[in-house]
């Protein structure tokens, strides 16, 4: 039975996290949305020290908004690396729910009080293309068929529930990650979302998706790339073995 949708429940302190690598023409048009869209949540973008001068922009932003924060990075190491440095960053503020949101326009901040609203009975919500109601707008062939391929080989690999590990959508509670610890999370790029979704399942926590529409960016380029790929088969792989070994995965 449905549940009914009442008036929608005070989340506590919200964190979005933005990572940015050259987002020079994105970055100010997500963080008015943000800002729009959830007026009481702070935003922290953490930037690698991006050549196209995001950082520089995020200050200014940062300058002109008290709930606009920004961390800066000394070089490009990875979107798990930069979510990691991010998560800390907002458990030492002792944020109630820390959010995944990319830079490029993909999440869209209209759609966050739903993720807010999801969490009242999770504790990680994924924004999910891949489940009735998710959609994709603008997105090449091929990518489609690499989320989609890599979905199914992470749900037989590692036999999740999950039918979009991968999505970068998501709204964590504090304790979700204190509880996962992050010390011992390795994975620098897009595995890391599979890495963290299976360690919440490890710990027994209740992960909970909801459709989202991913929006493909307009300006500047992805940067998934071949590493990235193959960093996430390898892991993949290796978690789905030490598993069939009787192991437990995710752990390196
Ligand atoms: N700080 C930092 N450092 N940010 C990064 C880095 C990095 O090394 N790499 C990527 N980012 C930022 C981008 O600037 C952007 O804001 C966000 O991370 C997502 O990067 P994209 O390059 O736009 O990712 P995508 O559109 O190809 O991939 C999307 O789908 C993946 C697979 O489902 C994202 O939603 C990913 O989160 C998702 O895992
Ligand atoms: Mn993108």
């Amino acid at each position: 039975m449905p549940t009914p949708r009442g008036p929608r429940r005070d989340p506590g302190r919200v964190l979005v996290i933005i990572p940015t690598y050259n987002e020079r023409e994105n970055l100010e048009r997500i963080v008015a949305r943000v800002r729009a869209a959830a007026p009481a949540a702070d935003v922290l973008v953490v930037d690698d020290a991006s050549p196209d001068g995001t950082g520089e922009l995020a200050d200014r932003l940062a300058a002109g908004d008290s709930h606009v924060h920004v961390l800066h990075r000394s070089g490009k190491q990875g979107l798990g690396a930069a979510y990691i440095a991010g998560f800390r960053w907002g458990l030492e503020r002792d944020y109630d729910v820390l959010v995944e949101m990319d830079a490029d326009g993909s999440h869209q901040p209209e759609e966050l009080p739903a993720l807010l609203d999801a969490l009242a009975d999770a504790d990680l919500v994924i924004g999910a293309r891949w489940i009735p109601g998710g959609k994709v707008v603008n997105w090449p062939r091929h990518r489609e068929a690499l989320s989609r391929g890599a979905n199914v080989y992470a749900r037989l690999m590692l036999g999740t529930p999950l039918h979009d590990a991968t999505g970068g959508y998501r709204a964590f509670r504090a304790s979700t990650l204190r509880k996962i610890g992050l010390d011992g999370v390795d994975s620098r790029g897009y595995c890391f979302q599979i890495d963290l979704a299976l360690r919440a399942l490890q710990e027994g926590l209740r992960v909970r998706e909801v459709p989202i529409t991913f929006v493909e960016r307009e300006h500047g380029a992805s940067k998934m790339s071949g590493d990235i790929v193959a960093e996430a088969m390898w892991k993949v792989t290796r978690w789905g073995v030490r598993a069939r070994l009787g192991r437990r995965p995710g752990r390196s």
